[in-house]
Order: structure tokens, then C-alpha cells, then sequence
């Protein structure tokens, strides 16, 4: 029998504050990712308020999650998916207005270090759809973040895509994950997060100067940032991969 048990950020104060704990261990060293203009302008509000959609796994045993996962209702043409991905979900589910709401867009998962590789990710996938189900919609879409591309920053997603591991699957952990938590492959998201800031944000967020303009690898990042030192500005532009799961 599983020994745990789902739950929302809704459900207490004390599982809201576990949940913001979780994420932060999972993503600080990707700071900069809360910089897009969607993520600054509405992700906080907005996993306030949808806070039932904010899923917590939760052992039984200690009480505390082991697992976070964020999603958001949306209206959206499941059949055309654009180009921009994260950020896309984020700016449409905020300015949703009375649409009504068909589809779970899925926007981040955290697993905390100690937990990894047990498929705990995986259930998280799941509960995605019994929640889309739940709540009557009709699937759930995500714009994937590939976890290694960032050790081939160079390397076009396209060709990352084809890349297979000695057992002939994915190359990708987290894509193979969401492959085999039964998510179908729609396309490259490939501007699914933008980062423009001034070139001194990205010195503070990789410890080094950009005296030139160029191309440079930052760490985390899963593409070059392009740095530009006549407009002084640097723009990372993030590719992910759109899945769709019918719920
Ligand atoms: C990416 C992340 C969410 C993955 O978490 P995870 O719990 O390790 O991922 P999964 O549930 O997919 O783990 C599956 C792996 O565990 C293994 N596993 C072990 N026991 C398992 C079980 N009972 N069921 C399923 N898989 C199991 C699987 O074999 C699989 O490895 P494989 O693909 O090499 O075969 C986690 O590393 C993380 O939080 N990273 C930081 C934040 C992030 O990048 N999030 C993703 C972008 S939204």
C-alpha cells in the first residue's frame, strides 16, 4: 500500500510553507528562471490563486512531502500549441478572464534531492491527470524542461531530441520520465521562457564578467545566453518540449 497520500497547498498554512521550501531547494541554483516577465508579473499569484491545483505528495509516515508539483487551469486549443511554452501558460492562465478552463497546464515539479529516483516525479505526472479528470478537463499539456540539456548547452534541442541512451530510449531522464508516465511528444517549445536582463544580472546569477559580445554557456541554462555589450543587456531564451497527456 502507498504510504502517501496527495494533498494541496489549500489544505494548510504549515503544507504551503513545506511546499515554498521544497521548490526553493529544487530550483534556487536556477534563480534566474524567475525573472521571465510572466514568472515576476503572475506565477506567485497565481499558485495562490489556484492553490487546490498546487499538489503536495505527502508521506504518512514523517508528514512532510516528498514531492511538489504546480499546475494551472487554462482555456487553450490542446490542437495548437505555440511556440512560447512556459511563460505561455503562465500569461494565459493569469489573463484567462471568463473563458472557461479546458486543459491543466503543468509548470513545474520538485522532488527534493534524497528523494530522487524512486518514481516519485513520475506519480506526480499522474496526479496531473486524475486531477485534470476530476476536474472534468480534457488533458493535461507541459512544456518539459530536458533535465541534462543544460551539460549540452550548444547543442540545438532538435538534435537533443534524437539522441538515445545504450537501451535505445530517450537520452533525456526527465523527457523518458513523462514518455513513461504515458505523455505524447507534440513539439520543441522553443522559446518557452525568456530572460532579458542587464548584462550585470547574468555576471551576478554565473560569477564571471561578459567583457565581449558573444554566446556563453551559464550554468543551468539549457542554450547560450547572448550577450550584447552595445545594448548591454544579456537574453537567454529557453527551449522545452510540449507533452501532452489526455486526462
Ligand atoms: C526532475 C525531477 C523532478 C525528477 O524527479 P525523480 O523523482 O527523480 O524522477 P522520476 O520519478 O522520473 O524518477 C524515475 C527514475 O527513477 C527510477 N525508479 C526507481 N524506482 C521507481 C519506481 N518505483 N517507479 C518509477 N520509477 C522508479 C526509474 O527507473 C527512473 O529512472 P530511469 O528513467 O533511468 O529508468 C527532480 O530531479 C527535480 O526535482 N529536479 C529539480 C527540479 C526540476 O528540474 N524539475 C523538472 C522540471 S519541471
Amino acid at each position: 500500500m502507498s504510504r502517501f497520500v496527495v494533498k494541496t497547498r489549500a489544505d494548510s498554512p504549515e503544507l504551503r510553507k513545506a511546499a515554498m521550501a521544497i521548490e526553493q531547494a529544487a530550483w534556487g541554483a536556477l534563480g534566474f528562471l524567475n525573472f521571465t516577465r510572466a514568472h515576476f508579473a503572475f506565477y506567485q499569484d497565481l499558485l495562490e490563486e489556484h492553490a487546490d491545483c498546487q499538489l503536495c505528495l505527502v508521506d504518512e509516515v514523517t508528514g512532510y512531502p516528498v514531492a511538489v508539483g504546480n499546475c494551472v487551469p487554462l482555456s487553450c486549443d490542446l490542437n495548437n500549441l505555440p511556440p512560447e511554452g512556459w511563460d505561455w501558460i503562465v500569461e494565459s492562465a493569469a489573463n484567462n478572464g471568463d473563458k472557461p478552463r479546458n486543459a491543466l497546464g503543468a509548470l513545474a515539479i520538485s522532488v527534493p534531492g534524497i528523494h530522487r529516483s524512486k518514481g516519485l516525479a513520475r506519480r506526480m505526472i499522474e496526479e496531473f491527470r486524475n486531477l485534470a479528470a476530476a476536474k472534468g478537463l480534457d488533458g493535461v499539456i507541459a512544456p518539459v524542461r530536458p533535465s541534462e540539456k543544460h551539460k549540452h548547452p550548444f547543442v540545438p534541442l532538435e538534435e537533443y531530441l534524437n539522441w538515445t541512451d545504450d537501451r535505445g530510449r530517450l537520452y533525456d531522464p526527465w523527457l523518458r520520465s513523462h514518455s513513461a508516465a504515458g505523455g505524447k511528444i507534440v513539439k520543441p517549445a522553443p522559446r518557452s521562457m525568456v530572460v532579458e536582463e542587464p548584462i550585470a544580472f547574468w555576471e551576478m546569477w554565473s560569477g564571471r564578467e561578459f567583457t565581449e559580445t558573444g554566446e556563453y554557456a551559464v550554468e543551468g541554462a539549457l542554450a547560450p545566453v547572448a550577450i550584447d555589450r552595445n545594448l548591454g543587456v544579456g537574453k537567454y531564451i529557453e527551449p522545452n518540449v510540449w507533452f501532452a497527456y489526455a486526462a
